[in-house]
Parts: structure tokens; sequence; C-alpha cells
């Protein structure tokens, strides 16, 4: 049963619908493996050598890949560079060889979620601005932080190009010349949290990435420790 899987899981895999979707589209006699109309989710089969067709279209057989990673600092956000270790390359080669790529980025310093995928299509509706998808952080800064940046953070901040940001939501944790926030943001601008602290006077001086949408980090990743996305975690991505 080597290099077997489910025909559920194999289609879910290739973007067809969530495994409940697929389950419907199989009842429906759409699905064809070589040759015959197969209605059962369970039956493996060698993605790589069977015929898979849906609605009698041949569909190629493409492995993708949703992973997450705990990026430590140091590493940058990219798929390739010369000089700089990279995200990618922290990645084992069983996964690299399926040219995943970071959704979005996180500063060199940032730690925390970062998405790896090569779903373009995934990857371009969770980065869309217009999708304002909420990104969460956790940070340390330097100077107090106060209630009065709460209600500047809720109705925007202007930023020193003179960009007013969309509403954030500020909840302090910690208030002190050594403050600890939570900070959702909606939007993913160059730096942004960072500037925004930088619009009330203030300096961040670590930065961590909690969640994008519903996924939040798997705290029991150690930085630079990275796994795949369960069924769920794709599902919360996928059906926001
Ligand atoms: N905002 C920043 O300033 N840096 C990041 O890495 C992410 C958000």
């Amino acid at each position: 049963m080597a290099n077997t899987q489910r025909v559920d899981k194999i289609l879910s895999n290739m973007g067809y619908g969530t495994r409940r979707e697929i389950k419907q589209i199989l009842k429906q006699g759409r699905i064809k493996v070589d040759g015959d109309v197969v209605k059962e989710g369970k039956l493996h089969i060698n993605p790589k050598e069977a015929k898979i067709e849906v609605d009698g279209e041949w569909v190629e057989y493409k492995e993708i890949i949703y992973i997450m990673m705990n990026k430590p600092q140091g590493i940058i956000s990219a798929s390739f560079d010369k000089r700089v270790k990279t995200v990618v390359d922290l990645l084992s080669e069983n996964y690299k060889i399926f040219d995943p790529f970071p959704v979005g980025r996180l500063d060199k310093d940032t730690e925390g979620l970062l998405l790896l995928t090569n779903d373009g299509k995934l990857a371009h509706e969770l980065l869309a601005p217009k999708k304002h998808v909420p990104k969460t952080y956790y940070a340390h800064i330097e100077g107090t932080v106060t209630e009065d940046d709460i209600v500047k953070f809720e109705e925007g901040v202007v930023l020193e190009d003179g960009y007013k940001t969309l509403p954030g939501k500020l909840k302090i944790i910690k208030s002190d010349s050594n403050s600890e926030i939570e900070l959702i943001i909606h939007e993913g601008k160059f730096h942004q949290v960072k500037r925004m602290f930088e619009a009330v006077g203030k300096k961040v001086t670590y930065l961590k990435r909690l969640a994008m949408g519903d996924l939040a980090l798997d705290e029991s990743l150690r930085l630079g420790e990275y796994r795949e996305l369960i069924e769920e975690e794709l599902n919360i991505l996928k059906n926001r």
C-alpha cells in the first residue's frame, strides 16, 4: 500500500474542495479512476500512477502542501537568497521539492506564525488587501502603552509616510516602561506594527505573530520548527 492514499484526501489536497464536498462529488458519480466511476472516498490509489478524472476532465496530479512554521529571528521570509538563510532553507528536502513559498512576509527580526505553501490561489486570497485577513501579534514595547494608545489605534494612526491605517485592536498585557501588548490588524503594510508604534512615539523591541485569521500558531512548535497543517486548520483557512 506504499504510495497510496485515499482518493478523497488526494482530491481535497489538490484543491477540489473539503473532504465533505468531495464526498458529494463522489456520490454524484463525477469521479473516475482508471476509467471506472468511484463513489467511495476511502478507496486507496497511487495518485502518481492512477488516471483521475473529475467531470470527464483528466486531473494532473500535483501535491499541494501547507506548512505552519514558527519562524525564528535572523531568517528572511523569502524562497531564495544568495547570502542570507531563508525560511525555505529551513525545510527538509521532502518539502522543498514542492517549491513552497512563504505567504506574506515577517521581518528578519520577527518570530512566529508563517505559512508556507505552493497553493498560489490560497496565498493570494490570504494576502489580498481587500480581504482584510486579521493578523494577531504579540510585542514588547519600549515605552508605556496607555489607554490613549488603544483609542488612537482604534481610530487608525497616521504613519510617517502619511498613510492612515485601518483600525487596530490593541490589548495591553503589561503597561510600564517595557510594555507588553497584543495587536490585531487587518492589513499588512511593510513594517506595519513597528511603524504604528513609532506613530505614537514608542518602539517595538520584540515582535511575534500569533495568528492569521483563525489559524493560530501551534505553541508546541519551537523556533524554526514546522509541521503540515491538519485538515481542520486547512478548512479554517479555506472557508473564511
Ligand atoms: N509588522 C512589522 O512591523 N513587522 C512584521 O514582521 C510584521 C508586522
